[in-house]
């Protein structure tokens, strides 16, 4: 069996694979942004595994604390008892961990972050007294979505300029074509369609919509068709309704998909 053959299937869409490689070869943490659906979690799954590490992903939220991250002393069976939390458990184990929607995460998370993403690489544990040296193969990985973010939330520059960072997109169509293809199972011919008609809609963020269609949808709708729905069907449920509540700005959407399927 091939060694790739597990791999989490990934279509590179520039030289992110690369960029990816080198930074965890000189342990540099790295920040990726983009739009929700544009593959920056399947990108991070498919490095994880093509470096053979283990990785922990964090969903952060507007809770989620530094301790939530490090760990704390739980009550097991009458003795208080420290468990490791996702961060300090890659950092011991040498594993990749991956903070998804960085931004929403309370303002004390920086604090155990900014240690581990300069040249020192540790994590101090102010609860247990330790101090964690990160080993070679631990790699900090961070997302976030520019896009929908109010202008509060947005990184600090220390914290910023604390990672590589890369810009993700909507793959061009002649790579999302074959991607939709891949992950539905529909033929390319039948995914064209869908694509060009993704690409009308994107074209309308900012005015009556907040985020362009993502390649998530596409593979939604065009798994739907390959299942045997009708096309109309799918799209109004996987492209149409997901973008918008407002029924006029739907009507216009729907005159899109019209206009451009013919
Ligand atoms: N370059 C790609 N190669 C292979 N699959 C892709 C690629 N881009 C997107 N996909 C597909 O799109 C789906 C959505 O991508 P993913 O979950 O990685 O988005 P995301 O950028 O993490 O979005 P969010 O910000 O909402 O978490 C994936 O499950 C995968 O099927
Ligand atoms: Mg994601």
């Amino acid at each position: 069996m091939p060694l790739d053959a597990a791999l989490p299937f990934y279509q590179p869409v520039a030289d992110e694979v690369a960029l990816f490689e080198h930074a965890f070869q000189h342990r540099l943490p790295l920040l990726l942004k983009g739009p929700t659906g544009c593959g920056k979690t399947r990108f991070v799954t498919h490095m994880a595994a093509k470096l053979g590490r283990p990785l922990h992903t964090v969903s952060c939220h507007d809770d989620l604390t530094a301790a939530d991250l490090t760990g704390r002393y739980l009550l097991k069976g009458g003795d208080t008892v420290w468990t490791d939390g996702p961060l300090t458990r890659a950092v011991r184990e040498g594993a990749i961990c991956y903070l998804d929607e960085v931004v929403e995460a309370r303002k004390d998370v920086t604090v155990v972050l900014h240690p581990l993403t300069d040249d020192r690489r540790i994590l101090p544990l102010e609860r247990t007294g330790e101090t964690l040296e990160a080993p070679p193969d631990f790699m900090l990985v961070v997302s976030y979505n520019p896009g929908y973010q109010n202008i509060l939330k947005t990184l600090k520059p220390s914290t910023r300029q604390r990672f590589l960072a890369v810009e993700f997109d909507f793959p061009k169509p002649e790579l999302e074509i074959p991607i939709v293809a891949t992950e539905s199972g529909l033929p390319e011919s039948r995914v064209v369609p869908l694509v060009r008609l993704a690409n009308a809609l994107r074209a309308l963020k900012g005015q009556d919509l907040e985020e362009g269609v993502s390649t998530r949808l596409l593979i939604y709708c065009a798994t739907l068709i390959r299942s045997g729905m009708k096309p109309e069907r799918a799209i109004r449920a996987a492209l149409i309704e997901p973008l918008t509540d407002d029924p006029d700005i739907r009507a216009g959407l729907l005159r899109v998909a019209d206009v451009t399927l013919g």
